[in-house]
């Protein structure tokens, strides 16, 4: 078991893009990072090596989050490494097209463990061992949607923003539970550059957001110890419409 002296965080999905930026970020405030991945081993070794770098632990745990032999797994190897988790933030997700008269059971069960059976026992594992602590969801703008080509990964995200309220208030007061909606902050993997420049249309704020305004909202909900149950929206006001 570790014994790191400085505070650990656990992100999910945290070898690239949104997660990898989160995991920096963190590590830039001191904190030692648990780096969860499933597919991205090599980027997941090169942000470990950049977040040690930062002078903090990186530790790197593979996982397949839509298998529950390999979910559990990986608890049980991340919960028995540290003896104190400090903040987790759910942030491993599956973005796959689906309609509800497809019927896809396999995404629809892939959808529900990635994005609320993974957060819901991660959480409370959390809860049951530690007495202080903050956890951070992240969602999606669309979860105040009710159309969507994503049927069961919006349905699920819907379902991992009431998994974050209800926390809130079970956990309250040793642990803090919150979420971040992002709106279009980077195109989906395998769009072309100019995707999200003709979906800001839409954006209130007529622009797409950048890495640095999630991180800097996870940093505002950590520094912020009235703040539970909250789901902030950073999206350039796209929920509104
Ligand atoms: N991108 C946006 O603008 C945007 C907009 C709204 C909401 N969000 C939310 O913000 C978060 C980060 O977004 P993102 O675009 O950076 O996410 P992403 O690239 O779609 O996914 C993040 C990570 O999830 C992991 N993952 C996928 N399937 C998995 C599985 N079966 N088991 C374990 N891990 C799996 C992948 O890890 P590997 O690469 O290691 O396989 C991937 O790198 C997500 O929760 C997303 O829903 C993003």
């Amino acid at each position: 078991m570790s014994n790191t002296k400085s505070k650990v965080a656990l992100v999910t999905g945290g070898a690239k893009r949104i997660g990898q930026a989160i995991a920096l970020s963190l590590a830039a405030q001191g904190y030692s990072i648990a780096l969860h991945y499933h597919t991205s081993k090599a980027p997941a070794e090169k942000t470990a090596e950049a977040i040690k770098n930062l002078n903090v632990d990186c530790q790197i745990f593979p996982a397949d989050l839509t298998d529950l032999k390999s979910t559990q797994n990986f608890i049980k190897r991340v919960f028995t490494h540290y003896s104190k988790i400090d903040v987790l933030i759910n942030n491993a997700s599956l973005f796959r097209p689906s309609t509800l008269k497809k019927g896809d059971l396999k995404q629809f069960e892939n959808d529900m463990a990635v994005h609320v059976r993974v957060p819901f026992l991660l959480i409370s594992q959390f809860a049951k061992r530690y007495k202080a602590g903050n956890i951070i969801n992240i969602l999606d703008t669309r979860i105040s949607d009710e159309k969507a080509p994503r049927f069961s990964y919006l349905l699920a995200k819907k379902a991992l923003a009431e998994l974050t309220t209800m926390a809130a208030l079970e956990l309250a007061p040793a642990i803090r539970v919150n979420g971040i909606a992002p709106g279009l902050i980077l195109a989906p993997e395998g769009e072309k550059p100019n995707y999200l420049l003709r979906l800001t249309q839409r954006v209130p704020l007529k622009k797409k957001g950048e890495l640095r305004h999630i991180t800097q909202s996870i940093e505002f909900l950590l520094n912020n110890d009235f703040l539970t149950g909250q789901i902030i929206y950073v999206d350039g006001g796209e929920h509104l419409i």
